[in-house]
């Protein structure tokens, strides 16, 4: 689940490139719900939050971010720098999201409606889901 996808670009020399991606198909789950952060100062952190069961893909369709998982193990990199990456992220990792040019858009689709209740924000309160064995083998990075 957590990886970097590339979806297809179509480009036409005189009108530009359309990207897409469909779900169940391109990405592994139906989505509930689309949200986008923008208006970020460069190189400001924001994220720094795990899901109890939530499964997300993420693009950038203007900028470039940088987005950082942690599973509790490991952590990875990934450069969100081009309209037709993803990168989707399931359950139990954590993340933490760096605006990294003036303007960066950041947009999410979420399988599930917004609830507070899935969210764990504290480090240490998810380093300790991860002891109990919460996510199984369902937060591989
Ligand atoms: P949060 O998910 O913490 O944003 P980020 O990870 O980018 O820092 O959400 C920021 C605030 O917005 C928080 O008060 C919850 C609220 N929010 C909603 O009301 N609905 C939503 O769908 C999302 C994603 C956030």
């Amino acid at each position: 689940m957590n990886k970097l996808i590339k979806i297809k670009k179509i480009y036409t020399p005189e009108t530009g490139s359309l990207s897409f991606f469909e779900a169940k198909k391109d990405i592994p789950f139906e989505i509930k719900r689309i949200y986008y952060t923008y208006d970020v100062p460069v190189d400001i952190k924001r994220g720094m939050h795990a899901h109890k069961d939530l499964d997300q893909v993420l693009w950038c369709p203007y900028g470039i971010i940088e987005v950082v998982l942690d599973n509790g193990e490991n952590k990875k990199t990934y450069l969100l720098d081009s309209p037709n990456k993803l990168l989707l992220i399931g359950s139990g990792i954590w993340r933490e999201v760096y605006w990294k040019k003036k303007g960066s858009v950041l947009c999410v689709a979420a399988s599930d409606y917004y609830n507070e209740d899935d969210y764990i924000r504290n480090y240490d309160t998810f380093l300790n889901y991860v002891k109990e064995g919460y996510w199984k083998d369902e937060n591989k990075l």
